[in-house]
């Protein structure tokens, strides 16, 4: 019986986020959490099964069904998974499969789990049924899935990132693969779900509502968004950690924070001695991501003051692969 193995990866905006909506360039990373699909022969049916929603790093298990704060949620996300996974399916009239998909990416949380869950499927379907998509393809089909699914919702930036990898830069036209160097970060997870079109939603009002106010905003997200990239490029850890921090202010400036995010900055900078911590992705709950500082025990230290002020701290390295078969 034949079976194919596929996996894609999560992402994180490292700028620009809401201020890319009117057009600015924002720039986000894959990063090496993953999901996995895998697709198997079952005649006469069609099965999904998404097994659980385990998230597993660095050697330690977070069973996300036996976490009391998500129990609630995590079938809710699973049954979310599930519709991506069909609608991949129907788009390519795929049936007498089994398709079990397995993540270590927390959903709802803006590291792209939905967009990694329609990749990785449409990447193992691509092989086992030999559709003969090439990588523009499978980009440009799932990001149209995904927006199926979110009732024509999503940005390019998570499909791309889930398909190519690497580092892209998206503004108004085609987003762009960059060539930067692998980053290491400490996500910071504050457990509460995000719903990044609410977010979308609002930042846009307050845009119409006070154009003046909110334009220059946005441009100055961009120039950080410009500026980062040639900080990036020389390792310029420090200044690239001052520019998170502006970053993190100017969303909160246009409504996005939450006093989860913000307590988890601020205590990644202070006790965690982080170069710099922002929010990453639609905000509102979700994720900060933090740049630790270079010594020895500079990751611990930032992912012990996350941990101690309510959230759950991982090590992320940036810049990963893309989709690919296991
Ligand atoms: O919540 P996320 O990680 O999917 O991020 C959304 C990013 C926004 O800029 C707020 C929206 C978008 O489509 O770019």
């Amino acid at each position: 019986m034949s079976l194919t193995i596929a996996s894609a990866p999560g992402k994180v905006i490292l700028f620009g986020e809401h201020a890319v909506v009117s057009g600015v360039p924002a720039l986000g990373a894959a990063i090496d959490l993953r999901v996995r699909a895998r697709i198997e022969d079952a005649p006469g049916k069609l099965e999904i099964s998404i097994p659980d929603m385990r998230l597993v790093i660095e050697g330690f298990s977070l069973d996300l069904i036996t976490e009391k704060v998500l129990t609630e949620d995590i079938s809710k996300k699973a049954i979310l998974a599930a519709r991506y996974v069909y609608a991949v399916l129907k788009r390519f009239d795929a049936s007498n499969l089994r398709v079990v998909v397995e993540s270590e990416i927390p959903p709802s949380s803006g590291l792209g789990s939905s967009a990694s869950v329609v990749v990785a499927t449409l990447a193992a379907l691509n092989h086992h049924q030999e559709l003969g998509l090439s990588l523009e393809d499978l980009a440009w089909e799932s990001h149209q899935v995904e927006k199926e699914v979110q009732s024509g919702l999503g940005s390019p930036m998570d499909t791309a990132l889930a398909t190519f990898g690497g580092y892209q830069l998206i503004q108004a036209g085609p987003q762009q693969s960059l060539d930067l160097p692998e980053l290491d970060l400490v996500v910071g997870w504050t457990g509460v779900p995000h719903d990044t079109k609410f977010e979308v939603e609002k930042v846009q009002n307050f845009r119409t509502k006070y154009p003046h106010i909110v334009g220059p905003i946005f441009e100055s997200i961009g120039e950080i968004s410009r500026e980062a990239l040639n900080l990036m490029k020389d390792g310029q850890l420090e200044e690239l950690g001052q520019l998170m921090n502006a970053n993190h202010g100017l969303l909160e400036a246009i409504g996005v924070g939450t006093k989860e995010l913000s307590d988890l900055a601020y205590a990644a900078r202070g006790a965690g001695e982080a170069l710099g911590a922002k929010l990453t992705g639609a905000g509102g709950g979700g994720c900060i991501i933090a740049i630790p500082p270079t010594d020895p025990q500079g990751l611990v230290k930032t992912m012990t003051a996350i941990s101690q002020a309510g959230g759950k701290p991982f090590h992320v390295a940036t810049g990963c692969e893309g989709a690919r078969l296991e």
